[in-house]
């Protein structure tokens, strides 16, 4: 028998279907709830709300798991690549060999942007944020392809064509962004790198000296990405879905799932740790203070990099993340000063009651900012990095919520507390 909530409201009661998910899950489906009792639930944030029924990535915050598609990260993060996690999410299973290399010649192909999207960077004015130009130039690709985006006309295989080249051309157009802003010679995609290390080769290569791939840190952005691919329902992803569900094309619902990755609060947050962590060592403050500030009510200062929405223990990302930099920091033979600050704040937080009582953990963005940092991204990239990782997720979801036949578009109401009726005064009589 199928599970239900009794819910009474001025005496009146009702009924609410009670649906399971696959891992146990619990949702009461509270659709008609308005139309039988006049009410609507508050959920300030959605911390309790289900938008949506979803098959691609499972969280779970006490235990701190996640998986894509099933798969522990912890395994995709030790065997897979980011091509092969990007093909599990939009797809649902991993590729053969077969459908792999064809991924890959895709992803080689497309790669170059149309050369007249190179006007928009050179307008740019100089050091803007990657971020916005990031953004702005995903919403212009719907201009350069727009033969691409009408996913009902185009059918399943145009539809993989639209995502293989918005995979492509992200990480080109992401490095762009960041030779433009620092006004160096662009560096073109070469077909025969794989994915990352293609990206770095366009991020770091000269005519002068030339960019010497290295294996490690090829896997180390490999993982970097593997652990970004997806998170379920966030901030950005949410936005993703809220817009697309007005049917607008794909560029622009990805653009926004951008500028809401953007915030300190979310995908800025790696870039927030960093600068936190540098403000720590210029000004000198003892870990003690740190703790401290990041507890008064009355400061806005927050420890970044810590608490999340869903973990109430330490997150699985941020556990590869902390084992990554020891990795990377030993292949560069390189000391970074702001580790030990980071590993000193998180020792001191996690045995501080606030913290303790709070469940506030690592996530990953506490140690991701040190990983880049060594690999030599300059830290205004870091939240671009975050994005080209976390758009296979977006596809996957917006792929999810447009097939949905439940879905509809995206219209939450309010509790008016503005007020009553009023008549209009003329401006003479105010
Ligand atoms: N430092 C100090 N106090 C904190 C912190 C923190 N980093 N995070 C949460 N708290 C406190 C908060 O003040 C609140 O206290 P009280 O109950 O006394 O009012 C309590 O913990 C619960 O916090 P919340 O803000 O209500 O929780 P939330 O679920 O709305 O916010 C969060 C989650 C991630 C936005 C928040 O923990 C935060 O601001 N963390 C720092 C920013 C950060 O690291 N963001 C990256 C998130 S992971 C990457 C991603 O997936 O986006």
């Amino acid at each position: 028998m199928e599970d239900t909530a009794k819910l009474i409201i001025d005496g009146k009661e009702i009924l609410l279907p009670v649906f399971t998910g696959s891992e146990g899950e619990k949702a009461i489906d509270i659709r008609r709830l308005r139309q039988e009792t006049g009410c609507i639930t508050f959920d300030p944030g959605y911390g309790n709300t289900g938008s949506c029924k979803s098959a691609i990535t499972f969280m779970n915050g006490e235990q701190g798991i996640l998986r894509y598609r099933g798969i522990p990260i912890e395994q995709l993060a030790e065997h897979s690549t980011f091509v092969e996690t990007a093909f599990l999410l939009i797809t649902g299973k991993l590729p053969s060999q077969q459908e792999l290399t064809r991924t890959s010649v895709y992803l080689s192909d497309f790669s170059p942007i149309h050369e007249n999207m190179k006007s928009f960077y050179r307008n740019y004015p100089p050091h803007s944020h990657p971020m916005g130009i990031l953004a702005a130039m995903l919403n212009a690709l719907r201009s350069f392809y727009p033969e691409l985006v009408d996913i009902d006309e185009e059918g399943e295989m145009a539809m993989n064509t639209t995502f293989l080249r918005i995979i492509s051309k992200i990480r080109t157009m992401a490095s762009m962004a960041y030779r433009f802003s620092t006004g160096k010679r662009v560096i073109y995609p070469r077909p025969d790198l794989c994915y990352c290390a293609n990206f770095l080769n366009m991020m770091f290569d000269s005519p002068v000296v030339p960019y010497r791939i290295d294996d490690d840190l090829v896997r180390a952005l490999n993982v970097f990405w593997i652990l970004h691919a997806d998170h379920e329902q966030n901030c950005s992803t949410t936005a993703v879905r809220v817009v697309g569900s007005s049917k607008v094309n794909l560029y622009a619902a990805i653009s926004t799932g951008i500028s809401a990755l953007w915030g300190p609060l979310h995908g800025g947050a790696n870039q927030a740790v960093i600068n936190m962590l540098q403000d720590i060592e210029k000004k000198g403050m003892t870990i003690a203070q740190c703790i401290a500030k990041a507890k008064d009510k009355k400061d806005p200062f927050r420890l970044m990099g810590f608490g999340h929405r869903v973990y109430k223990t330490y997150d699985p990302r941020a556990k590869i993340m902390k084992k990554m930099c020891d990795i990377v920091l030993s292949k560069i033979k390189r000391q970074d000063p702001l580790l030990e600050i980071a590993q000193n704040l998180e020792e001191a937080a996690l045995s501080d009651n606030y913290f303790k009582e709070k469940n506030l953990y690592p996530n990953v963005d506490f140690y991701s900012g040190i990983v880049l940092r060594a690999m030599g991204i300059p830290t205004a990239m870091f939240p671009v990095m975050f994005a080209i990782g976390r758009l296979p997720g977006w596809i996957a979801q917006w792929k999810e919520d447009t097939t949905d036949p439940e879905m509809k578009i995206s219209r939450p109401r309010q509790i008016y507390i503005g007020e009553t009726q009023k008549d209009y005064i003329p401006i003479d009589q105010r």
